[in-house]
């Protein structure tokens, strides 16, 4: 694949179009790049306890070097922190700094962080500037681009929130060498996740490149770029999700259901993980269906498995509920349109579609071969 050499994705949206810096090192920078994306703003950063003693400092020496004013938050890490309590404790810090509209909220850290930052920024005083620093590498392919925000409640996940565009996204590819190996795994599940939807060529490009993307190597770098370009085509497309945008969605269906089924316990299934799965079942249940042959899947199993990545239901610690629970857990899913089940499916490695009406009962009798009592 022929790779551009350029660093900066624009994410096209007209006057609010905005940058994604994805390269090494930039957190030194961000005081410079935030100066020109935001001139005179003082900043709010929201970290969480993991990333904050980590990366923090390296952040906020680079504003002082530009005499740019910050106070900073810090959130407790994991799914937890996305609730009304921890928001509300954000906005009154943010309030009680005197921050105004034209002021910025920073997100320093994972998609937990952006998603609640964001929220932060979209609500507070109608919508206040934002930047986004994602830290994992699931954040800086994904949750970072694109403008969705928000928090959960005890009905679902994400169901609370605003579509709030950033300024500036600073993906820098250094920060990821701090992160656990298991979650940069689980966060390529969602850069594989581009190849399969519908880049072919990226996908036999990643199958190569995985080690040095591992390794942290250039081809880091360009996976990412090349993961925000393909994600930013997206959004640009279909902002507000009314079409395209849920090809993203691809392996989510199952994964989401596989994520209700072990309670968010991130110890048995991270969501990149669920996802990983989830696009294993999308290929096999298309293949099912005679949308696409058996090759295709067995090539994303291979794939992923290469890469330490669970690869079938089985491979979840403890028991999972009956096929019949899970097929309720994907009914309450969002991605369901008056009753009619809604699916990512494919035809082919890179050849993804969005199918409606996918009968419940072969989606049951499907379940039912893949679980594993
Ligand atoms: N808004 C969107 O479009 C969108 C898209 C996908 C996912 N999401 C959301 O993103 C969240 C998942 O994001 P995530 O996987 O980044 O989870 P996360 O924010 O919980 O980060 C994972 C873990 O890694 C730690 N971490 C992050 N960066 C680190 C670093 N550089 N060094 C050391 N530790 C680091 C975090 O503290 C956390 O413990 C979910 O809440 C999901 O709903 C949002
Ligand atoms: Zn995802």
């Amino acid at each position: 694949m022929n790779m551009p050499s350029n660093d900066i994705v624009t994410v096209d949206l007209g006057d609010r179009s905005y940058d994604i810096y994805v390269g090494a090192d930039l957190l030194q920078q961000a005081g410079e790049l935030i100066a020109n994306a935001v001139p005179g703003a003082r900043m709010a950063i929201i970290t969480d306890n993991n990333v904050g003693p980590l990366h923090l400092e390296t952040l906020t020496s680079s504003l002082d070097r530009k005499r740019i004013d910050w106070i900073s938050i810090e959130v407790p890490a994991g799914e937890k922190t996305k609730c009304f309590d921890q928001f509300n404790q954000v906005v009154e810090q943010v309030l009680a700094a005197r921050l105004e509209r034209g002021d910025a909220i920073v997100a320093l850290g994972g998609g937990v962080v952006g998603d609640l930052a964001g929220f932060v920024a979209g609500v507070i005083r109608r919508g206040m500037k934002f930047i986004q620093i994602p830290t994992s590498l699931l954040a800086q392919v994904d949750s970072s681009v694109g403008g969705k925000t928000g928090i959960n409640s005890p009905h679902g996940k994400n169901l609370i929130g605003v579509f709030h565009q950033p300024e500036l996204v600073l993906a820098d590819t250094t920060v990821l060498n701090t992160l656990s190996q298991r979650e940069f795994r689980a966060g390529y599940a969602e850069v594989a996740k581009y190849g399969l939807i519908d880049r072919p060529d990226f996908f036999d490009w990643l199958e190569s490149n995985w080690p040095e993307i591992e390794a942290g190597g250039p081809a880091r770098a360009e996976a990412i770029a090349e993961s925000c370009r393909a994600k930013a085509a997206v959004v640009a497309a279909d902002e507000r999700e009314h079409g395209c945008r849920a090809l993203l969605n691809l392996g989510h269906t199952f994964g989401h259901a596989l994520e209700a089924a072990t309670k968010y316990d991130g110890s048995r299934l991270v969501h990149g993980e669920g996802v990983a799965i989830g696009m294993v079942l999308a290929y096999k249940f298309s293949n099912r269906l005679n949308l696409a042959g058996a090759e295709a899947a067995e090539r994303v199993v291979r794939h992923l498995k290469t890469v330490g990545l669970p690869t079938s239901i089985s491979e979840i610690p403890g028991d999972i509920p009956p096929a019949e629970t899970l097929l309720e857990y994907i009914a309450q899913d969002k991605k369901v349109t008056r009753g009619e089940l809604n699916f990512i499916l494919t035809k082919g490695i890179g050849r993804s579609f969005i199918a409606d009406n996918v009968p419940t009962s072969q989606v049951l009798s499907f379940l039912k071969e893949e679980h594993p009592s």
